[in-house]
């Protein structure tokens, strides 16, 4: 397959401008086109700002940055796209954009230029689907900040010609990425094995067992940077719930990824978290809220417990491998340890018993134990 030196850059927000931040520094060529010229100046000053203060601290050389920024292009025309080897749309998440966008971009690309989406929910096979040439396409999803998460999330689409998954894998390895291979499935890999930090974390709440600052507390004992309700409040709750929402309708309604009526509530009230001030918690002006929380030890366990049986649930499923889904959970949003490491240093019986005893007391779905757990205690192996 051909070598991605020439990267098209559809979009220049948050995610867009980040990549072609990652791929200017991998010593690519980037043409970074936005329907908005605002957009483009935006990129250009804020990128700027952002290199400069780069050299400040002496991460990069003065060299280093001036070579990356001459890396990138900017404009509005979809047309000056015509000589890339790979285009990354990183636009609105709709699925009705997006397909557009690829049918246009079908016009002006060459036969062998793949195109890449960086949608974080929607079916990567369904934004194929419009297009002529649909093994050319493939999910890249990166996170937020891309130039400081080391996850990309590669998602080959059904009809994805087979050499494209390890060839993207490669090249996001040299641009000094990890990469996680994983099947074209409802919230890949992190937006669907993190659903129970957040999940259980209200559900904890909404019994009324803890307090939110003291499963906060807990969680970051674990070794977590941030409790699932700051981290909640940080992401914002529409986006949250949004994404709960997507990710439960997409299993069918699958009782396990089922949203939380809290969460509605918040939205609901336009308590969004930080952005709006309150949340879970209320923000002062610096965007500081009160923090102290009593650890409970119980309430970690229950939690993490959740966590691991979804990460391995996933691997049972053939989302991804174990090797992929600890990276990913380490390198996109930061987790202490890798899940699946930390099931084997607990051992898989333990794990069991506590979803079984959760089980026996709620009679709910969504503690049902993966059958892959259930294997390995029966055989006595480990993930790793
Ligand atoms: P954003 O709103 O910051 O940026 C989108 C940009 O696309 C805007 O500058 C807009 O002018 C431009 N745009 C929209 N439609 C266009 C079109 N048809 N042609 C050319 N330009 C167009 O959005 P953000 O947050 O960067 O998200 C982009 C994509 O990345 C979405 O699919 C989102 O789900 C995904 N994503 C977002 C993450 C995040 O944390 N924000 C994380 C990972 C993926």
């Amino acid at each position: 397959m051909r070598k991605w030196t020439h990267i098209g850059i559809v979009g220049a927000g948050t995610m867009g401008g980040g990549i072609a931040q990652v791929a200017a520094e991998a010593g690519c060529q980037v043409t970074l086109v936005d329907a908005s010229q605002e957009a483009l100046a935006k990129h250009e000053s804020i990128l700027q700002a952002t290199m400069n203060k780069l050299v400040a601290k002496g991460r990069r050389s003065q060299e280093q940055v001036d070579n990356a920024l001459s890396n990138i292009t900017r404009t509005s025309e979809l047309n000056a796209l015509s000589g890339t080897d790979v285009v990354i749309e990183a636009i609105v998440e709709s699925m009705e954009a997006k397909q557009k966008l690829f049918q246009a971009l079908e016009q002006v690309v060459s036969e062998n230029c793949v195109l890449a989406t960086n949608t974080s929910s929607l079916s990567v096979t369904g934004v194929a689907s419009s297009c002529g040439h649909p093994e050319r396409v493939i999910g890249l999803h990166f996170f937020n900040p891309a130039p400081l998460m080391g996850l990309v999330e590669v998602i080959p689409a059904l009809q994805t010609d087979s050499a494209l998954g390890p060839h993207a894998m490669d090249t996001m390895t040299s641009w000094g990425k990890s990469p996680a291979l994983v099947q074209d499935s409802p919230g890949f890999i992190v937006n669907r094995v993190a659903r129970p930090f957040y999940s259980e974390a209200i559900r904890i709440l909404e019994e009324g067992l803890a307090s939110v600052e003291d499963i906060d507390a807990s969680m970051r004992a674990l070794g977590f940077r941030m409790g699932p309700f700051e981290l909640m409040d940080l992401i914002g709750h529409d986006v949250n719930y949004a994404v709960t929402s997507t990710v439960h309708a997409a299993f069918f309604g699958d009782p396990r990824y089922r949203p939380s009526h809290t969460q509605r509530q918040l939205v609901a009230a336009n308590w969004l978290g930080r952005k709006k001030g309150r949340g879970f918690y209320a923000y002062n002006s610096e965007g500081k809220h009160n923090t102290t929380g009593q650890v409970l030890d119980g309430v970690g366990q229950r939690i993490l417990t959740m966590l691991m049986n979804e990460a391995a649930d996933a691997v049972f499923w053939q989302v991804a491998s174990p090797e992929a889904i600890d990276t990913a959970m380490q390198r996109g949003v930061n987790y202490p340890k890798g899940l699946l490491a930390w099931l084997d240093e607990r051992g898989a019986q333990d794990v069991v018993a506590e979803l079984d005893a959760l089980h026996m007391r709620y009679g709910e779905e969504r503690y049902r134990c993966s059958p892959l757990l259930r294997d390995m205690v029966r055989a006595g192996t480990r993930f790793f």
